[in-house]
């Protein structure tokens, strides 16, 4: 088995893409539906089911047109099957289901942050353990100890917001359209953080010191934005115009906040790096594309003289290449699922139940 078809469903991106041998993307398809969500200011579940529906066949088709035989050379499927959102999970597990059963090939669940752990598999080599894991993304912001293949302990979670989310909230909260990331990353290179002060400091929570948590840092910068007055720009610009038209105060105060989220997360990964001596570090989610965390991340291998692996922006965030990379490492053992495999939309990589009360979900 070295083709494995990659499907993911689990938000807003309606993915597929063939990887050969785990570690080589021979496609890697994305059909976004931001632009759809963008007018609701966040992820609407419903009609992102829909918008999965309206695309998951195309999106395959395109994914496989590089294969010499097409479907037929599709040797194992692999599909997202949680965390996520139920009715988006549902309609690529079908279909992964299906094409698999109509194949003749394995099949194979795969859990969506383990996809994250997995989304350097394209541009580096073997993993030396113990290896921690950081995925800061949208929906997530989970920092695992990896002390052997496939084997995960959650060191770390985000007590409320995650970090992506966080940028989202704020970004909308200054009129700067959905998803907030990227824009506030570039109005960040151009501000000053020194300008915009924010009454914040990373937090450090008792007993629990890889734990995140950013809703204090939102809050911070939604009262200094009431406080100084801060103007935002007018509904539905798009990202270039906002660009141009964003203030010196939305620039500093994007500086400002980009600041504090890199620090959050570099000061829970500095403390983790220290206590468990790891031999590697990977990460993944949307929010490494952050220029200012990459940098960051860069200088904390120098300073900790450990390896620190960034997937590149394309892997980053949701795609289809790196469930197909973690479904080969498992299709590899052995693994494989039956077709009563259900979408778990409150899945958790380290086998333990969610938490009452916290399910995942896309809105922002
Ligand atoms: O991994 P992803 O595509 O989806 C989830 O699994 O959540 O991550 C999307 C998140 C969004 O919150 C988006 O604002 C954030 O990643 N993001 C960024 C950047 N690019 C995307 N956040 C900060 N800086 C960026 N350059
Ligand atoms: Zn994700």
């Amino acid at each position: 088995m070295r083709v494995v078809l990659g499907i993911e469903t689990s938000c807003d991106e309606t993915a597929a893409a063939a990887v050969l041998d785990g570690r080589r993307a021979l496609s890697n398809v994305i059909a976004s539906q931001v632009a759809v969500h963008r007018a609701h200011g966040g992820v609407v579940p419903e009609i992102a089911a829909r918008q999965h529906l309206d695309a998951i066949a195309d999106v395959a088709e395109r994914a496989v047109a590089v294969l010499p035989e097409g479907f037929r050379g599709v040797e194992a499927v692999a599909a997202t099957y949680g965390p996520g959102l139920a009715g988006a999970l549902l309609v690529g597990l079908s279909y992964a289901k299906a094409l698999a059963l109509a194949l003749g090939v394995p099949f194979l669940g795969v859990h969506h942050i383990e996809g994250h752990l997995f989304s350097t598999a394209f541009e580096y080599g073997d993993w030396d353990y113990p290896a921690l894991g950081l995925i800061v993304s949208g929906g997530h912001t989970d920092l695992f100890y990896i002390p052997a293949p496939l084997t995960y302990e959650r060191l770390g979670r985000t007590r409320d917001d995650a970090a992506g989310e966080a940028y989202d909230k704020t970004a909308r909260r200054l009129g700067l359209g959905y998803p907030g990331g990227p824009i506030l990353d570039r109005l960040a290179q151009v501000g000053r953080a020194d300008r915009a002060p924010l009454a914040y400091r990373p937090p450090l929570i008792p007993d629990a010191p890889y734990d995140f948590s950013f809703s204090g840092l939102k809050t911070a910068a939604l009262r200094y934005i009431r406080e100084r007055e801060v103007a935002s720009l007018p509904e539905g610009l798009s990202q270039e115009a906002a660009l141009a038209q964003a203030s010196d105060d939305i620039r500093d105060l994007a500086a400002s906040f980009q600041r504090a989220v890199v620090s959050t997360l570099i000061g829970v990964l500095e403390r983790a790096i220290e206590a468990c001596r790891p031999r590697l570090v990977v990460t993944g989610g949307g929010v490494a594309c952050n220029s200012a965390l990459r940098q960051a991340l860069a200088e904390l291998a120098q300073r900790k003289g450990v390896e620190i692996r960034v997937p590149r922006p394309i892997y980053a965030t949701d795609n289809a290449a790196m469930i197909a990379a973690a479904g080969y490492a498992r299709l590899a053992r052995g693994e494989r699922h039956d077709w009563s495999l259900e979408p778990a939309p409150s899945l958790r990589l380290d086998g333990a139940p969610p938490p009452s009360g916290l399910t995942y979900s896309g809105l922002t």
